[in-house]
């Protein structure tokens, strides 16, 4: 019965797989000692094996001239697809000046493994300004977005890619669930309708109040948190993933939700990342995806819901997975229940939210965030570990 369920399609159509080979991987291998190295930063890592397992099909490699400043401008690629974030791969002048076009690029993990073939179609200098007033509305180098595409590489390089092989997660083996499996999965379990959920924090009540809202009209929530590369005051993935495994524990019903990890690295583009966040998931086979107050945003650069506005510049089929917008979620004194201000008539002082900077002050000095605000269980954890992370750092300041 399962089998008739009609599954969205990947974003272009058809989900991309560059993992090669048995035979390829030998020929591979047996060139390693040949081909010329370029190493890869982790963010370029994740890039690497989001476009091999199909996480950002259509594409197949890193983005050539045309596509990447058709993204930057117009939000699509060179053949009109909509796509928002740049797919790069930034290198020093040095790397790419004794690089020939039309040959075969050994790609390295940051620790110098052998991990990818890149076949180079073109390299390219860009506008690191245009870049980021584009993409991050910002030219501010304290965006830390906009500050890793100062600190890059001034020369891209393009071409179609080759995974040597899927490793398991270091951390998180039993989550990495690729788009292939997870779209089976969702058949298996009968799943016409599916929610994705984007994350980088530790989940509080306002996250689980609109991914259980959303779970209300669908039938799966594909929860989905990010551990890529993030800023460093973010809280570690394995901390938030810790904090997910108590949550589905305790407060989600097991036969609903999927856990898996999203290896994307964060670029705090807010509006444009919701987008690219929105389109991910509809290759994972997300049908529906959640976008709340301030998604992917960083600081105050970004209104509180232009992540949403930005939808309303594509026409609904060309993205083909439907956003769900939430308001602002808080947990108000007066109906004692999880609302936002299209549910509850509280006045401002009636309402507890608290910033994400606030959370991680008190979860330093190791005190637990209100349970108007985190589930207690989660709250504890986070408190313990984050307040034993703060007295080790401090540990390590001091003998420097
Ligand atoms: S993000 O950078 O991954 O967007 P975060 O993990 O905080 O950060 O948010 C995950 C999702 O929950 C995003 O869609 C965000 O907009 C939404 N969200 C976070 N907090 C709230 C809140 N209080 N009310 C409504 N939506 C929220």
């Amino acid at each position: 019965m399962s089998r008739q369920i009609k599954q969205i399609a990947p974003h272009g159509g058809t989900l991309v797989n560059r993992i090669v080979s048995d035979r390829q991987r030998e020929e591979f291998l047996s060139k390693a000692d040949f081909l010329p190295k370029v190493r890869l930063s982790e963010r370029s890592l994740s890039d690497l094996e989001l476009i091999a397992i199909g996480g950002f099909s259509p594409l197949t490699g890193f983005m050539g001239k045309a596509d990447y400043q058709s993204v930057v401008l117009n939000m699509r690629l060179d053949n009109g697809l909509p796509w928002s974030i740049p797919i790069t791969l930034p290198v020093t002048e040095a790397v790419a000046e004794p690089l020939n076009i039309g040959t075969l690029v050994r790609l390295d993990d940051p620790n110098g493994e052998f991990i990818g073939v890149l076949e180079l179609s073109e390299k390219y200098t860009y506008d690191k300004l245009k870049e980021a007033l584009h993409v991050y509305r910002t030219n501010e180098d304290r965006h830390p977005g906009v500050k890793v595409v100062y600190q890059q590489g001034n020369v891209y390089l393009a071409g179609d890619v080759w995974l040597l092989e899927r490793r398991p997660h270091g951390l998180f083996p039993t989550y990495q669930i690729d788009p292939a499996e997870s779209r089976e999965l969702f058949l298996q379990k009968g799943w016409r309708t599916v929610v994705g959920f984007q994350t980088r924090n530790p989940i509080h009540r306002a996250h689980e109040y609109i991914q259980k809202c959303a779970l209300e009209i669908v039938d799966g929530l594909f929860l989905h948190p990010l551990v890529g590369a993030t800023k460093s005051d973010d809280v570690p993935a394995d901390v938030r993933m810790r904090c997910y495994e108590i949550m589905l524990e305790h407060y989600y019903p097991q036969d609903r939700v999927i856990l898996a990890i999203n290896p994307a690295s964060m670029r705090y583009a807010g509006p444009r990342e919701a987008i690219f966040h929105a389109l991910l998931r509809k290759n994972y086979g997300c049908t529906h995806f959640i976008v709340g107050r301030d998604h992917a945003g960083v600081g105050d650069y970004y209104g509180t819901y232009d992540a949403q506005y930005i939808f309303e510049e594509f026409e609904a089929h060309e993205l083909g997975i439907i956003p769900l917008m939430f308001e602002h979620a808080f947990f108000c004194l007066r109906t004692k229940t999880m609302a936002t201000t299209k549910t509850s008539p509280s006045l401002p002082e009636e309402r507890v939210h608290l910033s994400g900077t606030k959370v991680r002050e008190m979860l330093r000095r190791g005190e637990s965030p209100p349970p108007e605000f985190s589930r207690p269980e989660v709250a504890a954890e986070l408190a313990k570990i984050m307040h034993a992370m703060a007295i080790e750092e401090a540990k390590t300041e001091f003998q420097i």
